[in-house]
């Protein structure tokens, strides 16, 4: 913990990084990976075992935030942290890119963006100043800059003006958020998948010294390669001594290939969503339990894990809770999901401190390969 922000490298393995990031709520290990609590909850946990899996840090959402129970209540009962009782640091993001794909009549210009609430159609506006406003009455730790996220493919032209105003709006984020000791406001590179564009995205954000850098705009329907390719031309031209926010992203394998290239922090909807939907991830890749090969196996996911959900329930209860649509089906996969993604994460830190990254993803590749035998 630290009275201030900061980010320490450990170690680095390649590109490669191990690190720190200490807030007065607590420190994050990084690479990170971020659950998604979008409107105050991670779905289907309770935030102690979320804490218990291993996460340093979840993610919440302003959209949502806003929406329903309000900002301003949140910030009259205590700020997020004491309403959602999870006292350690948490991230928000900025509303725009939930706003794009949840809200109705969207009209978005220079000013910002109105929408009418995708809950009860009521109108409203985001600003980057009142995200920002909205991100400090939730009293969030790192808070992220308003950003248009263009969905792939797209024009150029069409990706250069959403880039461009995103920088324009980074400068006012940057200049509502002010200083604060002990909170980071990150800027958001965009840029599509035209490399001049990321690259300027990148400089012109790197210039603004602010405390870290997100990629965002990536895995939003590109294949794969698109965006790997994207990170290793963008992340040169951002400074080394900042964290690096990968969002909205992604499959375990995406963030092995994505740890590699120098990326820091993850969030993604993943593992709380394929938990209630009754996929599994393991050491052995993914496990549909709606399968019906699973209706009479005794066997857990994987009996060598510390997650109780993981170890201690069978295949056979699985399946039956997942096709009876069980609320404790959503939930022990859930937990399965998330303590999965912890242990991959707490893995790769492991590994880079000790010099045997390249080593240890082959193996966890291994073992993905290996299957659900
Ligand atoms: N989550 C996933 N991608 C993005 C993005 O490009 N911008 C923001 N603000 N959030 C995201």
């Amino acid at each position: 913990m630290s009275e201030s922000f900061e980010f320490k490298l450990l170690a680095t393995d390649g590109l490669a990084r191990r690190g720190e990031i200490s807030m007065p709520r607590g420190t994050i290990r990084t690479p990170a990976f971020m659950p998604v609590g979008t409107g105050g909850t991670v779905k289907a946990m309770y935030l102690d075992q979320v804490r218990d899996s291993g996460a340093d840090i979840i993610l919440g959402n302003v959209y949502h935030l806003m929406l329903r129970p309000g900002a301003e209540r949140v910030a009259r009962l205590g700020g997020l942290h004491e309403f959602a009782r999870w006292p350690h640091p948490i991230l928000t993001d900025s509303g725009g890119f939930q706003v794009m794909s949840l809200a109705n009549l969207r009209k978005l210009d220079e000013t910002g963006v109105t929408f009418r609430s995708h809950i009860d159609g009521s109108a409203h506006a985001l600003t980057p100043e009142r995200s920002i406003e909205i991100q400090g009455l939730l009293d969030s730790d790192i808070q992220m800059q308003l950003d248009e996220c263009v969905r792939l493919p797209a024009e150029r032209a069409e990706i250069e003006r959403a880039m461009e105003m995103s920088l324009r709006w980074a400068e006012r984020s940057a200049k509502a958020f002010g200083t604060q000791k002990g909170k980071a406001m990150f800027g958001i590179v965009q840029g599509g998948d035209v490399p001049d564009l990321r690259l300027r995205s990148a400089q012109r954000l790197a210039a603004m010294d602010l405390k870290g850098y997100a990629m965002g705009g990536l895995a939003v329907g590109e294949p794969q390669a698109v965006m790997l390719k994207t990170l290793d031309e963008t992340l040169p031209a951002l400074p080394t001594e900042k964290p690096r926010y990968l969002m909205g992203v992604g499959t375990p394998d995406d963030i092995v290939q994505s740890v590699a290239r120098g990326i820091d922090m993850f969030d993604c909807v993943m593992p709380t969503r394929a938990g209630r939907h009754g996929l599994a991830f393991t050491r052995f890749g993914k496990v549909n339990l709606k399968n019906a090969r699973h209706a009479d196996d005794h066997r857990p996911l994987d009996e060598a894990s510390d997650c109780s959900a993981t170890r201690d329930y069978s295949r056979a209860y699985l399946n039956h809770l997942v096709r009876s649509d069980e609320l404790l089906g959503a939930m022990l996969l859930t937990w399965n999901n998330l303590a999965y993604y912890q242990t991959l994460m707490a893995g790769m830190r492991a590994a880079i401190s000790a010099g045997t990254f390249e080593a240890h993803v082959a193996e966890v590749r291994e073992g993905w390969a290996r299957g659900d035998l």
